[in-house]
């Protein structure tokens, strides 16, 4: 016979019991503790603030993922708290329930406006707001799930550019490296840039990681050669590499904003680039970097300039192939690696004594050559567990030579 009672699985069960972390915020210290009793019994844990201006305190220094808050109180009330919250913390999501004894269509109207999500009126019905919590809880449940999902597509995102990356290493070591190298010295350039806004760090370093694509399937003396030492028939083909990695990433959907990255990567604020010869801000901001970026690594490791000798390049470039501020910060950057040169020396340690943050002093090969990590690849949490799954059969030797720098 059906009773009509719904029957939660053991997993249910256990996620309607657990509790939240609740700001009850309330001037008046009989109802705040009234209110914090309930809650407690009902197994939250609980902080209580006596004004909005030590709620406040409390939400920047501890996670709170519930605040139930009264509406007036003195200088900062409750509506205020809201807005407070609402623009100054994006992420994780915080439930806000007001508890007020205005309760006309327009005071309801101006909370909903300032972002609360829910409402309730002064004197408190405990079974309401047993009910309202649960909703709440229902809300950031979701909230949290949708958040695991976008971090499962950004890691599937990263595992299709490392996947890019290694092809590029399997078709020349070389070409691979540079892109690493140009993938993370174009994301430094766009953190010291004023006009790169933090959420273009990373497609600054994936368009630098993937910026010679298109080189993939050029005979490997054109790879290797100068633009000055090709014949006609060479240079032409070359030229046509960052059209073929726009061609080639534009297949893919997220990766159509990196691929006009790519394109642009060989055009002088001058117009003399290729393929396009647009000129200064024709360019993208971003493309100039990852250009000025991919030449900057050429000096170094194409013409294997010393670091000491590439200032002299950069400032023949200066306002023609690069633009001057971004000359600016080569230079800079060119200062603090003679400094990290001149401070820095190498250190051999087991794979289990290997750290994330570490920076590999030489390139990490199979007995057969091929190469498993390049020299200057900062260890992570996944690069040190690739290690030990290759040392664990034999794959590396258990000796990793890792920069350590003196202080
Ligand atoms: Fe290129």
């Amino acid at each position: 016979m059906n009773t009509g009672t719904s029957i939660s699985t053991p997993a249910e069960h256990v996620r309607e019991q657990k509790p939240l972390d609740i700001l009850v915020v309330d001037d008046h210290p009989v109802t705040r503790t009234l209110l914090t009793m309930r809650l407690k019994k009902w197994g939250h844990r609980v902080t209580e603030a006596e004004n909005g201006n030590a709620a406040w305190l409390i939400l920047r220094s501890k996670p709170i993922q519930m605040v139930i808050t009264d509406w007036m109180m003195p200088e900062f009330d409750g509506i205020e708290l809201t807005r407070k919250i609402r623009t100054e913390i994006r992420s994780p999501y915080i439930y806000i329930i007001v508890v007020s004894a205005l309760d006309s269509k327009p005071d309801v109207l101006k909370g909903l406006q300032a972002g609360i999500d829910d409402y309730l009126v002064k004197p408190i019905d405990f079974d309401h707001l047993q009910a309202r919590i649960a909703i709440g809880k229902r809300i950031l449940e979701v909230e949290k799930t949708l958040i695991e999902q976008y971090e499962t597509i950004q890691h599937n995102y990263f595992q299709t550019i490392r996947m890019f990356t290694q092809l590029m290493e399997a078709f020349d070591e070389e070409l691979g490296g540079h892109c690493r190298r140009v993938g993370k010295l174009a994301k430094t350039l766009g953190m010291m840039h004023p006009n790169v806004k933090p959420a273009d760090w990373g497609t600054l370093e994936t368009a630098g990681f993937l910026h010679d694509i298109g080189m993939i399937g050029l005979p490997k003396e054109i790879v290797h050669k100068r633009e000055t030492e090709m014949t006609g028939d060479e240079k032409q083909l070359y030229r046509g590499h960052p059209i073929q990695g726009e061609l080639i990433l534009a297949e893919i959907e997220t990766l159509k904003p990196i691929s006009r990255l790519v394109r642009c990567h060989h055009e002088q604020i001058n117009g003399k680039g290729f393929p396009d010869g647009l000129k200064g801000d024709e360019i993208p901001l971003l493309a100039r970097i990852v250009g000025a970026a991919s030449i900057y690594d050429s000096l170094q490791h194409k013409r294997k300039l010393s670091l000491e000798a590439i200032p002299e390049q950069l400032m023949l470039l200066k306002g023609y192939r690069i633009e001057p501020q971004l000359v600016e910060m080569l230079l800079e950057i060119n200062r603090q690696q003679i400094i990290h040169e001149q401070n820095a020396f190498s250190i051999e340690l087991s794979i289990e004594e290997l750290k994330e943050g570490m920076v590999l002093a030489d390139h990490i090969r199979r007995p057969n050559g091929a190469l498993v990590l390049s020299k200057d690849t900062r260890l992570s949490a996944f690069t040190i567990a690739t290690l030990k799954r290759f040392a664990d059969i034999a794959a590396i030797e258990n000796r990793i030579s890792v920069y350590r720098t003196l202080p």
